[in-house]
């Protein structure tokens, strides 16, 4: 049963992407596997930056952000002649199969190894929550509360100027994140990408806080929407007079990526990381392992790469209500 297994990490980073890698690592071992840290993403790959890692090469990464054995976005990879590359370095290390833990871009990638023959297991980890085949993915959490306590701060100085403020969370073409941070942090208004924007209507949510006496008013907006931060800025600022308030917005970018990742994706990370070799054991390949129903699934990527994952309406309507 002794298998030689590779795993790297790929695209954006995710907190708990080392909880993942850990996960990997000591499981893989505790079945007797040879595991291999591949360093920079697909990069990597191609140029053989392969290194066995020992279950003491991850002791103390489960509380730290970022990935240890770091991440690119790899244009050669994108190429049959760089993707044949990569499955000749693993050939010539022995490897028997890959772990890729990583979001959209990155499983996209893994099923075109996979479909040039490679074995390949996937891991649902991105703080854009885009994957279809898993409900959560892994980093998410840890950056909507990072977005949150932004959220509960900029609230602090709106209310002391009686401001408006937007702030702007990433997601990629996803609304997930501006969508739980809205409703988790009170927002008066949410912008998605999934939902075509009236700026009329959210200068009348903002009013409407300040008529019911809120001395603060907060809209989230989705990097991806058609009304972003910038967008929206310009729209209520081109309108000051009639709208009668004054607004600033906050970009919070990258921040969200570099926290130390909470409880939920630890245990997440922990889950879906154990889920990949068990996988390989099994010899599942071809497959993503994340999270439905709180199980933790292989599910294959001939049904979900280059889907869609669906905006949970019905959040969307309770963030209407309640703001
Ligand atoms: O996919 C994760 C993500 O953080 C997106 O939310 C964002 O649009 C993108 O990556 C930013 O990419 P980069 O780190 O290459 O600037």
């Amino acid at each position: 049963m002794e298998k030689s297994i590779a795993v790297l990490t790929s695209g954006g980073d995710a907190p708990g992407m080392n909880a993942a890698i850990r996960a990997v690592v000591r499981t893989g071992i505790a079945y007797e596997c040879h595991v291999f840290g591949v360093r920079n993403g697909y990069h990597g790959l191609i140029n053989g930056q392969f290194e066995r890692m020992s279950t003491r090469d991850v002791g103390g990464i489960l509380q730290r952000g970022g990935t240890i054995l770091g991440s690119a976005r790899s244009e050669e990879f994108m190429t049959v002649d760089g993707r044949s590359e990569a499955i000749r370095n693993l050939n010539r290390r022995g490897i028997d199969a890959l772990v890729v833990i990583g979001g959209n871009g990155s499983q996209a990638g893994a099923n075109e190894l996979f479909k040039m023959g490679f074995p390949v297991v996937g891991v649902a980890s991105t703080i854009d929550n885009d994957l279809v085949g898993s409900e959560i993915t892994i980093g998410v959490d840890t950056a909507l509360n990072i977005a949150l306590e932004a959220i509960d701060r900029l609230k602090v100085t709106a209310s002391s100027h009686q401001r408006a403020f937007i702030i702007e969370v990433m997601g990629r073409k996803c609304g997930y994140l501006a969508l739980a941070a809205g409703v988790a942090g009170g927002a008066e208004a949410i912008t998605v990408p999934e939902r075509k924007t009236d700026p009329e209507q959210i200068a009348d949510a903002v009013r409407i806080a300040y008529e019911h006496g809120k001395n603060h008013a907060l809209v989230v907006a989705a990097e991806g929407a058609d009304y972003n931060a910038a967008k929206l800025t310009e729209f209520f600022v081109a309108h000051r007079e009639r709208l009668g308030f004054s607004v600033r917005s906050t970009i919070l970018g990258h921040v969200q990526r570099g926290g130390e990742p909470g409880a939920s994706d630890r245990i997440l990370a922990s889950k879906l990381g154990n889920g990949a070799v068990q996988a390989i054991l099994r010899e599942e390949y071809g497959v993503l392992i994340g999270l439905n129903k709180n199980k933790v699934t292989a599910t294959p990527y001939e049904g979900i790469i280059g889907k869609v994952k669906n905006l949970d309406e019905d959040l969307f309507e309770l963030a209407e209500l309640l703001d």
